[in-house]
């Protein structure tokens, strides 16, 4: 049996995914349903500070029965330079699953290379797939299926916007990007899924008539000594209450958390009613728990 890796969204069907949402909704009213995972073990190797993306995977572990072994770069054997390929197989011999938050995404790609369990991406720089999963169980409880819905992503076309492409596709809605020039997703993405996806750098067009507007900081992880320069290109980005009145009424705002609050987002928006980012926060865990039984039961 082929394993099953989960590094983008593309690596699962559209109806996968769609159950895996289904599932994360279903786990979330009534959690006793899940599929029990004792004696099975989750290694968590994180490249990359995270609250929300360890805490999801190491509680839902625990309310499936199983357990989490968290690797610190700083601690462990690969962050002092063992072999991606020694590290995968040495892990794929103990443990049943692997969640890796890393910089470059073909280091990623290179330890499923030799992974015999399932490896996911729990964030690199340039997808964020995890997140998605809850972003789209979030839009599901408020408002039903997307499909044929209009998002609008404003800002950094990073990972958080890659992923929102693969979503594009996989859940089949209008995305429309707006980022300041300089900022654009990966151009072979964009080509790709043109048939989903449009391009500007003009936030106020992109927002028009959307049903979701989604943004996400400015300088990501390993881009913080860029912090100033962004904040001058992006400065015509933020999301404030101008630009989502150009929105649907009932459009809801996401974002990944963590926020700076006056930068991408007002804390007027943030803090507004139709802000569900407290609501995507939580589905992290249930949704990553629908992962975790998708992979392992697989
Ligand atoms: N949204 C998200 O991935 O948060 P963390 O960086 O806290 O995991
Ligand atoms: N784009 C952000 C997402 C954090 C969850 C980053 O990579 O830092």
């Amino acid at each position: 049996m082929s394993v099953k890796h989960f590094l983008t969204l593309q690596d699962l069907s559209s109806d996968e995914l769609r159950n895996i949402i289904q599932r994360a909704i279903e786990l979330k009213n009534n959690p006793e349903l899940a599929i029990a995972q004792q004696k099975k073990t989750l290694a968590l190797i994180f490249e990359k500070s995270s609250t929300r993306t360890r805490l999801a995977f190491e509680v839902a572990m625990t309310q499936l029965g199983g357990a989490t072994v968290f690797l610190a770069n700083a601690d462990s054997q690969l962050g002092r330079g063992e072999p991606i390929e020694d590290s995968a197989r040495v892990l794929s011999r103990m443990v049943d699953c692997v969640a890796i938050r890393t910089f470059e995404h073909e280091k990623l790609q290179h330890f499923a290379e030799y992974s015999t369990v399932p490896i996911i991406n729990a964030l690199t720089d340039d997808y964020h797939p995890c997140q998605l999963l809850a972003d789209m169980q979030t839009f599901h409880q408020y408002r039903g299926d997307i499909r044929g819905k209009t998002v609008a992503w404003i800002g950094d076309g990073n990972n958080m916007c890659q992923s929102y492409i693969n979503a594009a596709d996989k859940f089949d809605f209008e995305l429309r990007i707006a980022c300041p020039a300089g900022f654009e997703p990966k151009p072979a993405l964009i080509e790709q899924f043109k048939n989903r996806v449009s391009l500007s750098q003009d936030p106020k067009s992109a927002v028009r008539e959307a049903d979701l507007v989604v943004t996400d900081v400015w300088a990501s992880m390993g881009q913080e000594h860029e912090q100033n320069q962004r904040n001058t290109s992006f400065a015509d980005y933020q999301v404030d209450v101008e630009l989502m009145s150009q929105a649907k009424p009932d459009a809801l705002f996401m974002h990944c958390l963590p926020v700076h609050r006056g930068e991408e987002v007002s804390a007027e928006i943030l803090d507004a009613e139709n802000s569900v980012v407290w609501d995507e926060a939580e589905n992290r865990m249930h949704s990553q728990k629908a992962l975790l039984e998708t992979l392992l039961s697989h």
